[in-house]
């Protein structure tokens, strides 16, 4: 799916940003300790270094709220006229209350519809696309957006294949209306079920379909997601800036998930884009899964990376198997 908002209409745009990481640092060394891994092979396969772990008593909700606050402390009227709360996240505290509604209640929202969107890693280009589209058709005013997980809880720490890529951490924006010419341009989403086998967790069912087995972790064929990640994180990159009308040459830059450097290397190859134009922060994080995006997106700003006016493209994929990208004209990171 494929979507670029008509020309007359309002331009919406992200208004203001945050992120949280848990304090808990865990380098690879950590992982060289108990499993069969090294350092330099995480490094070079992956590019990661270290990512972060909650810790007890701290949750995707407690993650989420944290990010908020940091949102707060740059743009304190930020969600002033705020009307939903939508979180991404596949590690919810629960199935129910929503993770959303857990945030809403903490911070100053109780009371606004909240709800949780769950697509992997690609949650948080999936809830971006429903926030604009809830403000867009006028049910709502301003939607504050949380992407936040603690992949800790879901993969197995003995498993080498999984344990060493993921990451806890939580980013949030507030959507809203910015001055023309700014904000979201096109969004692409989309999903495939038939690569579905390769990247999965279980959810509640008591009894699964014949023949299929499935553990208590998230489980992968990391060769064949790495495959499919190179292709969608570049097409999806790509098809994004068409709907915009917009080409290679005119991005700033590219906000992608941050799965594994490779992945990010060969996407920017196929898209033409000089690496140094994409956004990285998982050296020191790993993959965040839904949180991966905001996080970037936040630690740019913040660095002065990402400055007003610059043309970015944020792109994801993950379970399902998913894909999500969207066209940003970014405007500021306060309300101004
Ligand atoms: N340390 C050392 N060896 C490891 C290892 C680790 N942490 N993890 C896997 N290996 C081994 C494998 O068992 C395999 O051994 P074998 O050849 O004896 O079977 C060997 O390393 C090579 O495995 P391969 O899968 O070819 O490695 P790779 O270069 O593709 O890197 C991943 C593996 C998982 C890093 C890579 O495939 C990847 O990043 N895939 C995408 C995963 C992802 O992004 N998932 C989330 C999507 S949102």
């Amino acid at each position: 799916m494929t979507a670029a908002p008509p020309s007359t209409a309002p331009a919406l745009g992200i208004l203001a940003v945050g992120a949280y990481a848990p304090e808990q640092v865990v380098p690879n060394a950590h992982y060289a300790q108990y499993l069969d891994t090294t350092d330099d092979w995480i490094v070079s396969r992956s590019g990661i270094r270290e990512r972060r772990h909650a810790s007890a008593g701290q949750t995707s909700s407690t993650l989420g709220v944290e990010a908020v606050r940091d949102l707060l402390k740059h743009a304190p009227e930020a969600l002033d006229g705020v009307n939903v709360v939508i979180c991404a996240t596949s590690s919810p505290d629960a199935m129910f209350p929503s993770t959303a509604a857990l945030i809403a209640g903490e911070v100053g929202l109780r009371g606004a519809p909240a709800f949780d969107v769950s697509v992997a890693c690609s949650g948080f280009l999936y809830a971006l696309s429903v926030g604009y589209s809830m403000i867009r058709a006028g049910l709502a005013k301003r939607a504050l957006v949380v992407g936040t997980e603690v992949m800790s809880g879901v993969v197995d720490q003995n498993d080498r294949n999984t344990a060493i890529l993921f990451g806890d951490g939580a980013g949030c924006v507030v959507l809203g209306e910015v001055p023309q010419g700014y904000g979201f341009q096109s969004f692409v989403l989309g999903a495939d079920s038939a690569g579905g086998p390769h990247l999965y967790l279980r959810g509640a069912a008591l009894q699964l379909p014949e023949g299929t087995e499935m553990g208590p972790h998230l489980t992968q064929n990391g060769r064949e997601v790495f495959k499919f990640a190179v292709r969608k994180l570049g097409d999806s990159a790509e098809q994004a800036m068409q709907e915009a009308g917009l080409s290679t040459a005119d991005i700033d830059w590219l906000v992608p998930h941050q799965a594994n450097i490779r992945i990010i290397e060969a996407a920017c190859e196929r898209f033409g884009l000089p690496l140094s134009q994409a956004v990285v922060n998982l050296d020191r994080y790993g993959n965040t899964s839904a949180a991966s995006i905001p996080l970037a997106l936040n630690g740019a700003v913040r660095s002065g990376q990402i400055r007003k006016g610059d043309q970015l493209v944020l792109a994801g994929f993950g379970g399902g198997l998913s894909w999500g990208a969207a066209a940003l004209k970014w405007w500021s990171p306060t309300l101004e």
